[in-house]
């Protein structure tokens, strides 16, 4: 048997019924909502495509583990298989359990930075780079040239510019307290980042003598990329891969709401000893004492299967397919996107899309804003409302103004993604109709999940 049809590798056991609204609704619904799509609640919404963030199914077995779970406050039983299972599969030392990603970010972040440092990585997600400036530090994106054009093809797009991480290792070298890749590359299209890129990193970090920590969210999306595009790694286990990378690496922060398939949970993990104990002295302070960090017993469960499951060949293979469709029907249909399609999502380009819509009055707010009330589906803007304010308060356009669809691991069918290449098709065939929007209010970080807009005339 070998048929070309690559099926989701699951049966389907418990459903949710979707809310389908009118058209009428939706306005008023995005009208009540400022424009925003953050505020709209999410019952109102069809197909929600808004982050791929703890909005997985988890399977019969996750659920069976968290009727397993010890609840106990020290040393239940669920945290030491969740660490057996982190440490497998990281090699790392120590592993803190935090309630989600940034709280691993921040508990990082607060215990080794110093006002005036700066942070590279290849790109910063929005939490991770408001972590670091609310330290003082400076969060410097170093991704290759190709990974800022959209319609560029780059088999790794993820990757770091090794020569310019080199430059500036030699210039701040003393002000550099790590080095951070991003697996994969959220902000700049779920790209992936290569072994042999990784392994530059690792390389330039021995010369320099800095710690090299990994944003590990994507990790297993990341690992199949590299089996399927680097020279010599196809006839390698995901898994493998995945710990080969983080091999290379000294340490990790991780949202488990990503390739963790759970709904919630985190960890920091590390193999350095003393950045270790002060993690966990702030942990007991802001998440919980170290052996549940935040979570529930049940939690670290569902994180520890959900590590297991998520590099699963027949997973995984099923995971890029179904981001690949939907990024094959848009491109057929002339939709500009970041190409190649990411692993968790599609980023549609909103700038290319609506040249007569300038950044500053946001064409991904429009676009994304458009498909909501056309269609009932939620993505989100990823451009100059997420990163376009400086910290003087002016404004400048983001790198790329782009509407991700991020696609929940394990939740929609086929022919939901079907629905959503046809909503998106349409909106984009009525590009010259839709206008932009300005700002009526936000606060100074991360603005993009409260700012209240307007549409413009
Ligand atoms: N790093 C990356 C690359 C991320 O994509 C995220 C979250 C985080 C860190 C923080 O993790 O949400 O568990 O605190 N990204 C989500 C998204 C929210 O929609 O892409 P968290």
């Amino acid at each position: 048997m070998n048929f070309r049809t690559i099926i989701e590798p699951f049966r389907i056991k418990s459903v949710e019924a979707v809310k389908f609204t009118r058209r009428d609704d939706r306005a008023a619904a995005l009208r009540a909502a400022g424009y925003n799509v953050f505020q709209l609640h999410a019952e109102d919404v069809l197909i929600d495509l808004l982050t791929d963030s703890g909005t997985g199914a988890m399977s019969s077995a996750q659920w069976g583990a968290v009727m397993q779970a010890d609840e106990s406050y020290a040393g239940s039983r669920s945290f030491y298989r969740f660490e057996a299972v982190v440490k497998h599969l990281t090699g790392f030392t120590y592993v803190i359990p935090t309630h989600q990603g940034r709280a691993a970010e921040h508990i990082l972040f607060r215990t080794i930075l110093k006002a005036g440092q700066v942070v590279p990585n290849n790109n910063h997600f929005d939490t991770t780079r408001a972590n670091i400036e609310a330290e003082g530090v400076e969060a410097r994106d170093l991704v290759i040239e190709e990974g800022t054009v959209p319609h560029v093809l780059h088999p790794f797009k993820g990757n770091i510019d090794l020569g310019a991480l080199e430059r500036l290792l030699e210039e701040r070298g003393p002000q550099i307290p790590l080095v951070m890749v991003t697996v994969t590359n959220n902000s700049g299209g779920g790209q992936p980042v290569s072994l042999e890129n990784l392994r530059g990193v690792r390389t330039l970090c021995d010369r320099f003598a800095k710690p090299f920590f990994l944003d590990a969210c994507r990790f297993a999306e990341n690992a199949w990329f590299i089996k399927l595009r680097e020279p010599g790694q196809a006839g390698r286990t995901p898994k493998a891969i995945a710990q080969e990378m983080f091999s290379l690496a000294d340490g990790c922060t991780m949202s488990a709401k990503k390739d963790g398939l759970a709904n919630i949970g985190g960890f920091l993990a590390m193999n350095h000893a003393g950045w270790a104990e002060a993690a966990r002295n702030l942990l007991i302070l802001t998440e919980g004492f170290p052996t549940y960090g935040g979570l529930a017993g049940y939690d670290l469960e569902a994180v520890a299967r959900g590590l297991e499951e998520v590099v699963e060949e027949d997973y995984l293979r099923y995971r890029i397919r179904s981001i690949e469709y939907l990024g094959e029907k848009l491109i057929a249909a002339g939709v500009p996107i970041i190409r190649p399609p990411g692993g968790h999502a599609i980023y549609l380009d909103a700038r290319a899309l609506l040249p007569h819509i300038p950044p500053l009055e946001y064409p991904g707010i429009a676009v994304a804003n458009e498909l909501y009330v056309e269609a009932g589906i939620r993505g989100v803007e990823i451009g100059t409302v997420m990163f376009g304010l400086r910290s003087d308060g002016t404004e400048r356009p983001g790198p790329m103004d782009l509407v991700r669809l991020a696609i929940p691991r394990r939740v929609y069918t086929q022919s939901h993604i079907d629905y959503v290449a046809e909503a998106v098709i349409a909106v984009a065939a009525s590009r010259s109709q839709l206008r932009g929007y300005r700002i009526v209010s936000a606060p100074k970080a991360l603005r993009h999940f409260t700012a209240v807009f307007e549409p413009l005339g």
